[in-house]
């Protein structure tokens, strides 16, 4: 685990990256894959890294890195469900309490969702990391995520 001052720095040299990156991707979904690639391989914490975007009324998945995950979630149940909902981030220390969680690999015990909203105010997918380690998720993290989250547009 990295202690917090280098978690800082190496959210603020992502973001950095990314800022200058995502202006020049051609598409929603190759800024999607970027930051789920950058995220992925620089946080030691993160197991499963991507995207669920909202398509006619359901949650599929986007780009992301890790193992394989469930390609649309049930409506209404679940952590990114929830988020969506809730129209906020939600930090999960441990998601086997969370009533309704979808278990898409078993390895996973903490979460992190951030919604992402369009210029009219409307919810258009999450962002959302797994860890294997419980509590994994920080104040430190919530604040970057999303602010990364925020670079980003809707499909
Ligand atoms: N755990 C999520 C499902 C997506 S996976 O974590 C990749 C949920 O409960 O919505």
């Amino acid at each position: 685990m990295l202690t917090d001052d280098r978690l800082e720095g190496r959210y603020r040299r992502i973001y950095s990256q990314l800022s200058s990156l995502l202006p020049k991707a051609s598409s929603p979904i190759s800024c999607m894959a970027t930051v789920a690639a950058l995220l992925h391989h620089k946080m030691p914490h993160f197991f499963w890294t991507g995207f669920y975007v909202l398509q006619n009324g359901e949650l599929t998945v986007g780009p992301y890195q890790g193992p394989l995950a469930c390609q649309v979630l049930e409506k209404n149940k679940g952590v990114c469900w929830a988020g969506i909902l809730q129209r906020s981030t939600l930090v999960v220390p441990d998601v086997h309490a969370f009533s309704g969680h979808i278990a898409c690999d078993s390895r996973s015990n903490s979460e992190i969702v951030i919604p992402m909203f369009d210029r009219n105010r409307q919810p258009w997918g999450v962002l959302d990391v797994d860890s294997r380690k419980y509590d994994a998720f920080s104040e430190i993290d919530k604040k970057w995520l999303e602010k990364i989250a925020g670079l980003l547009k809707p499909i």
